[in-house]
């Protein structure tokens, strides 16, 4: 149950992560304190409003299926792989502190090699369906040309969380 994807909710709106994704990213969030969170890929918006707590929190999705919209998030409803989407996430990175970026859409291996490079020193990322939708072999050429720090990886694992992460040094 804890480790399932389904039926869970935060604030009673439905979210696509196991119950024990949120305490890991409850400590992760507390320990590391962004300035922003980008979501890429809101679904119903559950975690959007669990960012939200947490810090600004800007979530983009191609489809309008937020179940419940609330005011300290930023909804952009976009496909994130156009140009102008592009320009517009990477403009977030630069002129905002501390970034926390979370890859959850459609097609994660695609999101994180792209925007991984825009991050700056002390910029988290995390990316979701870890070792079913996106594997090592995926990313470990940009971990590598990024000397991309794990993040909590024990615990992602432990707690089986299908949750990777990492700190731009
Ligand atoms: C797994 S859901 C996100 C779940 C949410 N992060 C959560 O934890 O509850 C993936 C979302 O990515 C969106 N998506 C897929 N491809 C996309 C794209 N190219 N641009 C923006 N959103 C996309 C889908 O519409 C879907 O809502």
């Amino acid at each position: 149950m804890l480790y399932t994807t389904k039926e869970q909710t935060f604030a009673g709106v439905r979210l696509q992560q196991t119950w024990s994704a949120l305490f890991v990213l409850e400590k992760v969030l507390a320990t590391n304190r962004p300035d922003l969170i980008i979501e890429l890929g809101t679904g119903s918006g559950g975690l959007s409003h669990f960012f939200s707590l947490h810090a600004k929190t800007i979530t983009f999705d191609k489809l309008n299926n937020v179940v419940k919209k609330i005011p300290e998030v930023v909804y952009n409803i976009a496909d994130i792989f156009e140009l102008a989407d592009i320009a517009h996430i990477d403009e977030l990175i630069k002129t905002n502190g501390k970034v926390f970026l979370f890859c959850d859409n459609g097609d994660k291996k695609r999101e994180f090699v792209l925007f991984v490079p825009m991050l700056k020193k002390g910029d988290l990322v995390f990316v979701h369906d870890y070792g079913i939708e996106i594997h090592e072999k995926d990313i470990k050429a940009t971990v590598s040309k990024y000397k991309l720090e794990p993040v909590e990886d024990e615990i992602c694992d432990c707690a089986k969380t299908l949750l990777r992460g990492f700190r731009l040094p």
